[in-house]
């Protein structure tokens, strides 16, 4: 497949120029995320000369051990086809770096006199614990540091419930208002999970079958085979409900399951997600134990190495965390009443993938008595990673001179084949998105709430003696608790 002949090369357009001042400058999400994609928008001419990023840790850098710091990580986390030494010190030289620490006065009379431009964008960028948000925002106003064109961009999770939740929202939201706030799902900013809105809204054959009428059931898998690495100490204290189904799980809900909004805008769109998000029936009490399973890997096997257990991992003897989370959610509304909602999430499994599955109802009335081969229900498979894609499944007739034959076929459309570019970061398009105060694709404070509220109840069940995680051995599709989940509903997981 081919993309439309003169398709014009999606070439961004210069942002306002900001100064960015990332709070946590040293640790592990600047680093491997927030440089990465600003060198890339800067690779590509679209920060203007005077964006600067100015850098705040406890690390004790001057401003040159930082920017040899930065030159130095820059290309483990950058394609070497991407590394361009003019554009690597044109960026080098945007970097400054305040040595800061956020909960006490010292160093904030210096980031006072760095941002010398209150004309321009600020982007206050929270890559710290999340109860700092709060705190942080208010000396940022203690210290005049909020002009009008400031931007507040909160890291997940937004708390660890709906109380601390609320709390922190109210406590940015007495610094700042609801539209300067840009709190970051960066699942939204994948380029297959934008096109999920494109397909679903631009292409006017899927719109009449996307209901309970048409589609059996809905699948959304993010499965990853690393394990949590060296985030044990935030995991343990997380899990994969608050890490992964709070946010980015029940977003990709949204999207799959909203309404079509008048058109796609900074509030409608949003609006249209909390509407689902209000609508899925709430899991209370022991309709839990039936509709949720909870995991946590073992030792076993990741391509053919062996893995140790989450425990070991996370150094957490007898840790109760969850590592894996299948649920089976409902939307209760017209559309999709009846329509199960398969979702799962886990570390340490088979293998990397992470998939929205739209499975068709079967035919009503088998056509082809006598016929050979198999019928598959129809399914889009949209493929967010490893490889950006979608695939349509249908039945087709083997080539053959004498009877019918039938034979699963997809049709195939690659991305990185059909468009011939890499796709870009999730943090390139949001970044760009926070500087021109477009909201669309960042999480509202209603959102994160109603989110919290329909998680609340699985965790208060869980938290109830008595209920561990199941264990599953690394390497493998979770628990077989998961499996029947979908069995005894007469349906299996795409594999
Ligand atoms: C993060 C979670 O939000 O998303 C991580 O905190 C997880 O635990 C990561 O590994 C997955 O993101 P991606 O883009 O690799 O699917």
């Amino acid at each position: 497949m081919s993309p439309s002949p003169g398709l014009p090369p999606a070439l961004p357009g210069p942002v306002p120029p900001a100064d960015f001042v990332v709070f946590g400058g040293t640790g592990d999400l600047a680093v491997r995320k927030l440089l990465p994609a600003l060198y890339l928008r800067d690779r590509d001419g679209q920060l203007p000369a005077e964006t600067r990023i100015v850098a705040l840790s406890r690390a004790g850098l001057d401003v040159a051990g930082y920017r040899d710091k930065i030159r130095g990580e820059l290309p483990r986390f950058v394609r070497a086809d991407e590394l361009d030494d003019a554009v690597l010190d044109r960026f080098v030289a945007r970097l400054t770096h305040v040595s800061i620490d956020i909960e006490h006065e010292a160093g904030w009379s210096s980031l006072v006199e760095t941002l010398d431009h209150p004309e321009r964008v600020r982007v206050f960028y929270l890559a710290i614990a999340p109860s700092l948000f709060g705190p942080v925002s208010r000396r940022l106003a203690d210290h005049g540091l909020v002009t009008e064109s400031s931007r507040l961009v909160l890291e997940k999770p937004i708390g660890h419930d709906l109380a601390s939740a609320r709390e922190i929202n109210d406590a940015v939201g007495a610094v700042f208002e609801e539209n300067q706030i840009f709190r970051i799902d960066h699942y939204l900013g994948k380029e297959s999970v934008q096109n999920l809105l494109v397909t679903r809204f631009a292409n006017s054959f899927l719109e009449p079958l996307w209901n309970a009428n048409c589609i059996d059931h809905v699948q959304i898998t993010a499965a990853e085979s690393l394990g949590v690495g060296t985030r044990g100490g935030y995991y343990d204290g997380s899990g994969a409900l608050r890490d992964m189904i709070q946010n980015h799980l029940l977003q990709l809900l949204c999207l799959v399951a909203m309404e079509p909004p008048t058109y796609v805008g900074r509030e409608t769109v949003r609006d249209e997600k909390l509407k689902v998000l209000q609508a899925l029936k709430p899991i209370t009490g022991t309709a839990v134990d039936s509709s949720v399973v909870a995991g946590q890997y073992r030792p076993g096997l990741v391509d053919g190495t062996a893995v140790a257990s989450y425990q070991t991992d996370a150094e957490r003897p007898g840790s109760t965390t969850e590592t894996f989370v299948a649920i089976k959610a409902e939307v209760q509304n017209w559309r999709w009443t009846g329509v199960p909602f398969y979702l799962r999430t886990g570390k340490r499994m088979e293998r990397r993938v992470s998939e929205i599955v739209i499975q068709f109802k079967d035919v009503p009335h088998p056509m082809f008595p006598g016929s050979e081969g198999t019928s598959e229900p129809n399914r889009l498979v949209i493929q967010l990673q490893p490889d950006e894609g979608m695939k349509l499944h249908l039945t087709a007739k083997e080539p053959g001179p004498g009877g019918i034959r039938l034979r699963p076929v997809s049709l195939d459309l690659n991305y990185a084949q059909t468009f011939q570019r890499h796709s870009p970061d999730a943090y390139e398009r949001l970044l760009m998105d926070v500087v021109r105060g477009n909201p669309t694709l960042f999480m509202r404070r209603d959102e994160v709430e109603a989110a919290w509220t329909w998680v609340e109840p699985i965790l208060e069940r869980w938290s109830a003696p008595g209920h561990a995680p199941r264990p599953y051995p690394a390497g493998t599709g979770g628990p077989s608790a998961a499996i029947n989940l979908l069995e005894r509903d007469g349906r299996s997981w795409h594999e």
